[in-house]
């Protein structure tokens, strides 16, 4: 039976020297006198996040550098310990229930630990053996997964002259070996030719298909639009806003995104371009760059250079993007997700 992830108020502070902390990015970071005066920063990686996710959904949570997925992945596989909050998996505390919900779950890190000294398929029965299964059954499940993630050929060889994306594969099949019943994922497609990250997705919602709920990290946002049944952006480790791929876009003024460059612009122009039909919400950048929420796109145009010319500043660029996650995320925090 599926079971789902249940996440009230998640806090968690690291406690690091400054050298790392300084590299931080996307956090708050909170200077206090450490012992015999070395000082010691903090770093509010979860700022208190509370999310329900269903048996049976493929969720996402979607955010860039530093947001805090990892660390959502860490503390929800009993590898990071919150500073406050509590979550499950299906009725079990993470933490306070670790070796029930190990068996329940299967990792994905962001960065594969395979052992480089053992071939692919010791990798896969070792990890088998570890979680009880027989003999029979690890050699099995061993050879079906290496053949469904095209490593079959490459199965008794060393990992250590893996590719990155055989690496990745692999590191997914073991996390498969066990049959858990909520599989995480965390950046799975990061570094992976295209190719392959469609493989991932056909083997995600395969999986999925067979009644297992999958928590996906990623800052890519088609990614997140293509696989997720629903998607958490987080930012600054909270939660900036939850829903359906389609309805997160919905939600975007106009939907359209129009970003424009002229030589500069005025208030007189900014006026009128907001007044023309269909315009939602026009947002200056600097003294150059306006962006323009809309509920049509390349329509616009003519209307917008031609303003520009009555108005004397000349455009000099545009690029016009449907609605999508990326626009929902820059409107939110006026930053892009690649930043
Ligand atoms: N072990 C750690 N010690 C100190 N700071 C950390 C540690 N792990 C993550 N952080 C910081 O916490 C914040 C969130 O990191 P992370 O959860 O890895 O974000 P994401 O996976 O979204 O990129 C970042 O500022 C990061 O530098
Ligand atoms: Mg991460």
């Amino acid at each position: 039976m599926p079971i789902g992830v249940r996440i009230r108020d998640l806090r968690k502070v690291y406690v690091s020297s400054p050298p790392s902390a300084a590299q931080a990015s996307g956090s708050s970071l909170i200077g206090t006198p450490g012992p015999r005066g070395t000082s010691k920063a903090e770093v509010v990686a979860l700022g208190g996040i509370s999310l329900d996710i269903e048996a049976g959904e493929i969720f996402g949570l979607l955010g860039p550098n530093g947001a805090g997925k990892s660390t959502t992945v860490g503390i929800l596989t009993t590898r990071v310990r919150p500073t406050a909050g509590r979550a499950w998996i299906g009725d079990h505390d993470v933490w306070e229930d670790q070796v029930a919900v190990r068996r329940l779950i299967g990792v994905v890190p962001q960065r594969p630990n395979l052992d480089f000294a053992l071939t692919a398929r010791e990798i896969l029965t070792f990890h088998g053996a570890y979680f009880g299964l027989s003999s029979a059954a690890r050699e099995a499940r061993a050879t079906a997964l290496l053949e469904e993630f095209r490593i079959a050929d490459r199965a008794d060889q060393m990992v250590r002259g893996f590719s990155g994306g055989m690496m990745q594969r692999l590191s997914i099949a073991r996390a498969l070996m066990h049959d858990p019943t909520v599989l995480f994922l965390d950046e799975p497609s990061a570094g992976l030719d295209p190719q392959t990250r469609l493989l991932l997705w056909d083997i995600v919602r395969d999986y999925n298909r067979q009644g297992k709920t999958i928590v996906i990290t990623t800052h890519n946002m088609e990614e997140a639009d293509a696989l997720c049944h629903r998607v958490a952006i987080l930012d600054h480790g909270r939660v900036i806003a939850l829903g359906t791929p389609a309805a997160l876009k919905a939600s975007i003024p106009g939907g359209y995104l129009l970003r424009l460059r002229f030589a500069k612009h005025t208030p007189d122009l900014l006026a009128r371009l907001q007044a023309l039909p269909g315009v939602r919400e026009v947002r200056p950048q600097d003294t150059t760059g306006a962006h323009i929420y809309a509920d049509r796109g390349g329509s616009l145009i003519p209307e917008v250079a031609s303003l520009a010319v009555a108005g004397g500043a000349e455009l000099l660029d545009v690029h016009i993007s449907e609605p999508s996650l990326e626009n929902l995320f820059l409107h939110h925090t006026g930053r892009s997700l690649r930043d």
